[in-house]
């Protein structure tokens, strides 16, 4: 099968070298001419594990073909994935500008029959908007050509991508013809051969199990640490009542681990979008509103804690970070509770020595070069001359702590730690303050 993929992004590109590596044809097109050119050569412009061999592998082997050219791009393509950004606007609402381009573009140059696919996470009623930029842009050509508009939500995690693609949960697609659901069925055919994923439903519901999928996983986060604020106010241990409610299958195990705060590009600007969404149907979704609240006041926490440690006194004092990014195994820094932290030290005047794995490089785009921010290339530089250190991503390499050296190197003996990697006895028993999330003295 022939498949255009508009825009080179996260998910564009993963769905693009994924759908290449299961054996179609596909073409990407981004208007980056210079992230085009490295692709073509196969350099990958995020950390994604796996994906860059991939890219390789099938640019090697001319399935995977990149373009900066729109008229080749549609008509390469029967299918024509549209997974451009949807950055939030002021108001908190998705901004569609970059959708309805390439819809635009789409009419602009299609001369047969195309399926147009809503990739982005895009809110609800965005197909039909789609479809009408097309048909009003047909209309002005002057030319009647068939079209179908469907949606095909993401739900890769960063990091996972890759995995997440060929082993995801369902493969939802939202469609209001019945042109759509054979082309569909042999797109994701690779995908589909132990277990049926496919689910057909109309195209609104399938916009909405987006927003609302993350929006029930940042829920459960939130809440999480809600109980995380309680514990520590009530002298219980919130890892303990993880184990206790998540081992009952209705609630499960997975996103109950309480930390600094959700980060990223999706929960936070999808929770948000959701509830604006809800706001111009008029309805006050009083729970999204919480969860997004709940989650600026964790990010928060980190540093509350911190300048506790150090008696509110931060100017010229030098903090450790360990891990830059929202989570593990990405460099991808938007929304991440590191940022919030650095900025809140560097508001009180003090400095940060850094580390991270994979986000250093991501961290010096954003903030650059300034005199109270050091990048250190292994993770206990960034201790030597430190008064306090604080651990803000779950990186396998922050496990492993030799507390005494610690306790030696920092001259405020404390650790804050975002993501509860330690057994507080073990951390306290080496002489140094430990404030965890939701456990016995972390407050
Ligand atoms: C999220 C969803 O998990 C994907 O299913 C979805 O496709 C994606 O958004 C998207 O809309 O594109 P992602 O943002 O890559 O994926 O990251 P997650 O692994 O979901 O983590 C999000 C945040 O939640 C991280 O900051 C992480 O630290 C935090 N988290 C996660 C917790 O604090 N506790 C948990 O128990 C789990």
């Amino acid at each position: 099968m022939r498949i255009t993929i508009f825009g080179t992004g996260y998910v564009g590109l993963v769905t693009g070298t994924c759908l290449a590596d299961a054996g179609h044809e596909v073409m990407c097109m981004d208007v980056d001419s210079a992230k085009i050119e490295g692709l073509k050569n196969g350099v990958v412009p995020i950390y994604e594990p796996g994906l860059e061999t991939l890219v390789k592998q099938n640019v090697a082997e001319e399935r995977l073909l990149f373009t900066t050219d729109p008229a080749e791009a549609v008509s390469f393509g029967t299918l024509q994935f549209i997974a451009v950004g949807t950055p939030p606007d002021e108001d908190g609402s998705a901004d569609l500008k970059y959708v309805l381009s390439v819809a635009d573009t789409i009419a602009e140059h299609m001369q047969e029959y195309k399926l147009v696919i809503d990739k982005s996470t895009v809110p609800v009623g965005t197909a039909d908007r789609v479809s009408a930029a097309i048909a009003e842009r047909l209309e002005a050509r002057d030319v009647n050509i068939d079209y179908d508009v469907c949606s095909n939500p993401e739900f890769l995690k960063e990091g996972s991508a890759v995995e997440d693609f060929s082993q995801g949960a369902r493969i939802v697609i939202g469609c209001d013809s019945p042109r759509v659901e054979p082309l569909m069925r042999e797109c994701y055919a690779p995908y589909n051969r132990r277990q049926e994923k496919l689910m057909f439903m109309d195209i609104r519901s399938a916009e909405l199990t987006k927003y609302a999928a993350n929006a029930m996983l940042a829920t459960k986060i939130s809440f999480m640490n809600e109980v995380s604020n309680l514990a520590e106010r009530l002298g219980a241990d919130v890892e303990n009542v993880r184990r206790g409610i998540g081992s009952d299958p209705r609630i499960g195990y997975s996103f109950i681990y309480p930390g600094c705060g959700y980060g990223g590009s999706c929960f936070p600007k999808d929770v948000q979008a959701l509830a604006r969404t809800a706001n111009d149907v008029n309805y006050d979704a009083a729970l999204l509103n919480a969860v997004e609240a709940v989650n600026d006041r964790q990010k928060a926490s980190l540093f509350t804690k911190l300048s506790q440690a150090l008696d509110g006194d931060l100017q010229g004092k030098t903090i450790a970070v360990w891990g830059l990014a929202f989570k593990p195994n990405t460099d991808d820094m938007r929304e991440a509770p590191s940022r919030a932290l650095m900025e809140a030290v560097w508001a009180a005047g003090g400095k940060v020595k850094a580390y991270d794995p994979e986000a250093m490089a991501e961290c010096r785009r954003i903030y650059g070069e300034r005199d109270d921010l050091e990048l250190t290339k292994r993770r206990d530089e960034t201790l030597e001359g430190a008064d306090a250190l604080v651990i803000c991503t779950e990186w396998k390499a922050f496990r492993t702590v030799d507390f005494r050296r610690l306790r030696e190197q920092l001259t405020t003996p404390a650790i804050i730690d975002g993501r509860n990697l330690f057994n507080p006895e073990t951390v306290r028993a080496a002489g140094l303050l430990y404030f965890a999330v939701g456990r016995a003295d972390s407050l």
